[in-house]
């Protein structure tokens, strides 16, 4: 058996077609292993949300093959049958903008997965409560999104990517909003759940303040993928964040 948590091999993605087509990815490698958080680093328009769509299954590639697990997902045309439960069960979000349901409160946000994923609700609650907590953010699991700060949110939607415990997890700039200190947290528990429950994480990220803490980034430019190894640095204020909670 393959160990890989996510391979990307030769991957394209055209926009449109004729004089107007856009090749956003023009052949991308990569590869994450169980465990390991990646950062993906690139310009703006270099495709970076373009391979992060395609590996998520919200968008269709136009030729390549994605693996997760070591099971081909696409191979030039999809291979799952059913793309929204393979969504569901084996891929957890993170954007920009945290997206909240505006009328469930901040428990149910969380626990609506577990729930949808067939769970009882009392323990996709429980489950939910647990993340919640490890995101420094059980305190307001009864608030509506509406209520909460910018910050907060981001971590409930953070919370949201996790509780279904996923094998992969792709945060699109997850820690734009947040303080130093939080955006360290952040990246902290994703490795702790990277690590605890054998998840590849792909980190797509600007922010200065995280991207010494990758041991690997991809640079992405005009659509094609090179790997360098980065600082890999300790996350002190992070052990300190998620042990004082
Ligand atoms: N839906 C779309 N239709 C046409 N072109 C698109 C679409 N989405 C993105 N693009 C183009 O694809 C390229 C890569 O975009 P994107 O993946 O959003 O880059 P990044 O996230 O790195 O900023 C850009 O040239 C962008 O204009
Ligand atoms: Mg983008």
């Amino acid at each position: 058996m393959e160990r890989t948590g996510i391979a990307i091999e030769q991957l394209t993605k055209r926009y449109g077609s004729g004089q107007t087509a856009v090749d956003a990815l023009k052949g991308v490698d990569l590869s994450v292993e169980p465990g390991e958080v990646v950062g993906l680093v690139g310009p703006s328009g270099s495709g970076k949300s373009t391979l992060l769509k395609c590996l998520g299954a919200v968008i269709e590639p136009s030729s390549g093959v994605m693996k997760i697990g070591g099971s081909p997902i696409y191979d030039n045309r999809w291979l799952a049958g059913d793309l929204r439960a393979l969504r569901r069960d084996k891929i957890g979000f993170v954007f920009q903008a945290p997206y909240l349901i505006p009328f469930l409160d901040v428990i149910d946000n969380v626990a609506l997965l577990p729930m949808l994923a067939g769970e009882r609700n009392g323990a996709s609650r429980e489950r939910a409560l647990a993340v919640l907590e490890a995101l420094d953010v059980a305190h307001r699991a009864r608030a509506m999104p509406s209520q909460l700060s910018g910050g907060e949110q981001q971590r409930v939607a953070i919370a949201r990517a996790l509780v279904n415990r996923p094998p992969v997890v792709l945060a699109d700039e997850p820690t734009a909003p947040l303080d130093s200190k939080r955006a360290l947290g952040v990246i902290g528990l994703l490795n702790d759940m990277a690590r605890q429950y054998e998840t590849a994480v792909i980190v797509v990220t600007h922010d200065e303040k995280i991207i010494p803490t990758f041991k690997r980034i991809y640079h992405i430019r005009d659509g094609r993928t090179h790997e360098e190894a980065g600082e890999g640095k300790a996350l002190y204020e992070t052990a300190d964040y998620c042990s004082g909670h």
